[in-house]
C-alpha cells in the first residue's frame, strides 16, 4: 500500500470521496437554505477527464474504493460516461465504486450505471410519508425517490449486486416518530436503514434540541424489538450496525455527535472544485486542480478510457505523467501526513 496514503496514524487512505458538482435539485432543512449554496465558476469545476484521471492516479496508489457524492451527484449531465470511465479502473484495482444521492433522477440512469460497474448505493431518504418529504426536502419528488429504490431492489433480484443503504437523518419533531416504519422496511427488504445524527454545518441552523441521538434511537427501536441485535462492524465503517432476527434487512447509526470513529477514518474527500480534504471537519485543504492545469506537454494517461469518453484532446492539456505526477503525489503525501489523530 502506497506510503503517500498512509498517515502518521498508519491509518491506509483506500477510501476516495468525489463531489461532482455542488448542486442539489433538493433543499434538505439540514443541509442547504432555500435559495440553494453558493456555486463556484463552472471553469473551477473539475472536469470529467480531470476526475478520471485523479481516480487513476488514486488507483494506482492503493484505493480500492470510490464514492461519487455532491451535492447531488446525478445532476451532473455527464455521471454515466463518468461511471463508466472510473468503472474501468476496476482492471487497476478498483474494487467498489459507490453513489450517494437523493434518488430522484437515479432510476432512470440505474441500467447504465449497473453496466458501468456501480456496486453500491447510499440513497437520503429521511421521511416515508410524500408530505413530509416536502417539508424536509422544500421540493416534491417522493415518488421518483422511491421508484429508484424499488428499481434497485428489482436489479437485485436479477442479480445486479448493488449494495442499498438508505440515510436517514434523525432531527426531532420533523421525522423522529418515523424511526419504527424506517426499521420495518427491513422486514422484507434487504436493505440497511441507516439513522444519521444530525450535524452541524455553515449556517444549516443545528441546534443541540433538534439532535436526535443513538441513545435515543436506540430507546425507541428496543422499545418494539426487544431483541434487536449488534452485528459486528467492518473496520472502517462510520456506522454502528444491528439487526432485528428475522429482518431480511439491517438498521445501522451513524453516530458523528456523540460517538466519534476519527481513529479508524481511511477515506479522502477531493471538492468539486479540485481540493483534496483529508478530513470531512478540517478545512486545510489543497488544490489538485491547479497541480494538474499548470501548462505541460507529456503523456496523458488511460487513453483507453479517455478515447471512450472522446475526450483525449482536452486530457492532453490537462493531465500529464512524469514529473507532474511526482508533484501531485508528493502534495497527496504532504497533505496526508498532516492529517489529524
Ligand atoms: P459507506 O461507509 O461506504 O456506506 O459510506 P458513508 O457512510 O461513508 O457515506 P455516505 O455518503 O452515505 O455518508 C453518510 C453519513 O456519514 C453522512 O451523514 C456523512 O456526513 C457522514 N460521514 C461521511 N464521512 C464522514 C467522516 O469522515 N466523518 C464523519 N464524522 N462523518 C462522516
Ligand atoms: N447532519 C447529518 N447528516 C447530513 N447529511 C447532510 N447534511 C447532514 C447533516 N447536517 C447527510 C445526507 C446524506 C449524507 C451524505 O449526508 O442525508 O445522506
Ligand atoms: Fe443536501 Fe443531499 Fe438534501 Fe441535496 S439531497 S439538499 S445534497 S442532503
Amino acid at each position: 500500500f502506497s506510503d503517500f496514503l498512509t498517515d502518521t496514524f498508519n491509518r491506509q487512505h483506500d477510501y476516495l470521496r468525489i463531489s461532482l458538482t455542488e448542486r442539489c435539485n433538493l433543499r434538505c432543512l439540514y443541509c442547504m437554505p432555500e435559495e440553494g449554496v453558493p456555486l463556484s465558476p463552472p471553469e473551477h469545476l473539475l472536469t470529467t477527464p480531470e476526475i478520471v484521471y485523479l481516480s487513476s492516479l488514486f488507483v494506482s496508489q492503493g484505493v480500492t474504493k470510490i464514492r461519487l457524492t455532491g451535492g447531488e451527484p446525478t445532476v451532473r449531465p455527464d455521471i454515466v460516461p463518468l461511471m463508466q470511465a472510473i468503472g474501468d479502473l476496476r482492471r487497476s484495482g478498483l474494487r467498489e465504486l459507490c453513489l450517494t444521492t437523493n434518488g430522484i433522477s437515479l432510476h432512470r440512469k440505474l441500467d447504465a450505471m449497473a453496466e458501468a460497474g456501480l456496486t453500491g448505493v447510499n440513497l437520503s431518504l429521511d421521511t416515508l410519508d410524500p408530505f413530509q418529504f416536502q417539508i424536509m426536502t422544500r421540493r416534491k419528488g417522493f415518488e421518483a425517490v422511491m421508484k429508484s429504490v424499488d428499481r434497485i431492489l428489482e436489479m437485485n433480484r436479477l442479480g445486479a449486486g448493488i449494495k442499498l443503504k438508505i440515510n436517514c437523518v434523525v432531527m426531532r419533531g420533523l421525522n423522529d416518530r418515523e424511526i419504527l416504519s424506517f426499521v420495518e422496511l427491513g422486514r422484507e427488504n434487504p436493505i440497511e436503514v441507516r439513522f444519521i445524527e444530525y450535524m452541524p454545518f455553515d449556517g444549516n441552523k443545528w441546534s443541540q434540541g433538534k439532535m436526535f441521538s443513538y441513545r435515543e434511537m436506540l430507546d425507541v427501536i428496543r422499545g418494539k424489538y426487544p431483541n434487536l441485535e449488534k452485528v459486528a462492524d467492518h473496520r472502517n465503517d462510520t456506522s454502528k450496525t444491528y439487526r432485528v432476527p428475522g429482518f431480511e434487512g439491517r438498521v445501522g447509526f451513524i453516530t458523528s455527535m456523540t460517538h466519534n470513529f476519527c481513529g479508524t477514518c481511511n477515506r479522502l474527500r477531493i471538492t468539486s472544485d479540485g481540493n483534496l480534504k483529508v478530513c470531512l471537519f478540517g478545512n486545510a485543504e489543497v488544490s489538485l486542480r491547479d497541480i494538474i492545469r499548470r501548462e505541460n506537454n507529456s503523456q496523458p494517461i488511460d487513453k483507453e478510457a479517455m478515447r471512450r469518453l472522446k475526450l483525449l484532446e482536452s486530457v492532453d492539456a490537462a493531465t500529464t505523467r512524469g514529473a507532474r505526477e511526482q508533484e501531485l503525489l508528493d502534495i497527496i503525501g504532504m497533505a496526508v501526513k498532516r492529517k489529524k489523530a
